[in-house]
């Protein structure tokens, strides 16, 4: 299916830190020629700072305000496949703005797979180099009744990104079906 079809409308990309949201919608995006938008990259952009710093300088209230704005400044645009960061989609305004633009994919994953692929990774402010663990995983399973508010789920565990890729734009074009068919009754 690619975007330039009629039916495609976008699709969004959720789920925890680790599942691949933003490497599995690059490649999404370009089987689909879609745009890629990655709403962490604009937040980063527009504040001229990274998460990390937005975080240690005005704290994690302030960078929920700017991800607000970088969604409702994503979703202005139609047919594009949007990534946003894992605590996004537990805003319930942002879900339905999110749910109303396009199908949402959860990209889920295992905690083992959060571990292996976070572990050495400094760039999340919420994931400090794999610091209190148990905290983290709490906080993965307090946002899973959010993140199945999804349109569909797709495992990511031990699955290369160009697979997660295209079971995500095989469930699209399905839904795609779907709609056409309720569609003109
Ligand atoms: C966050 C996830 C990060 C980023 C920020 C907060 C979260 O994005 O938005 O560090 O609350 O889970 P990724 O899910 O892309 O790592």
């Amino acid at each position: 299916m690619k975007g330039g079809g009629t039916a495609f409308r976008g699709v969004v990309l959720v789920g925890f830190m680790g599942a691949g949201k933003s490497s599995v919608g690059k490649v999404l995006a370009e089987r689909l020629e879609a745009e890629f938008v990655d709403v962490d990259d604009r937040v980063e952009r527009s504040a001229g700072r990274s998460i990390g710093e937005i975080f240690a300088t005005e704290g994690e209230k302030a960078f929920r305000g700017m991800e607000k704005a970088a969604i409702r400044e994503a979703l202005s645009v139609s047919r594009r496949v949007v990534a946003v960061g894992g605590g996004a989609f537990l805003d319930e305004e942002n879900r339905r703005l999110l749910k109303a633009y396009a199908p949402v994919a959860f990209l889920d994953v295992s905690w083992d797979s959060v571990i292996a692929r976070l572990s050495g990774d400094r760039s999340r402010p919420l994931f400090p180099g794999g610091k209190e663990e148990g905290k983290l995983r709490d906080l993965m399973e307090r946002r899973r009744p959010a993140y199945q508010e999804a349109d569909f789920t797709v495992s990511t565990d031990n699955r290369p990104v160009s697979e997660v890729a295209d079971a995500v734009s095989d469930l699209l074009a399905r839904e795609t079906c779907r709609g056409r068919e309720g569609e003109g009754g």
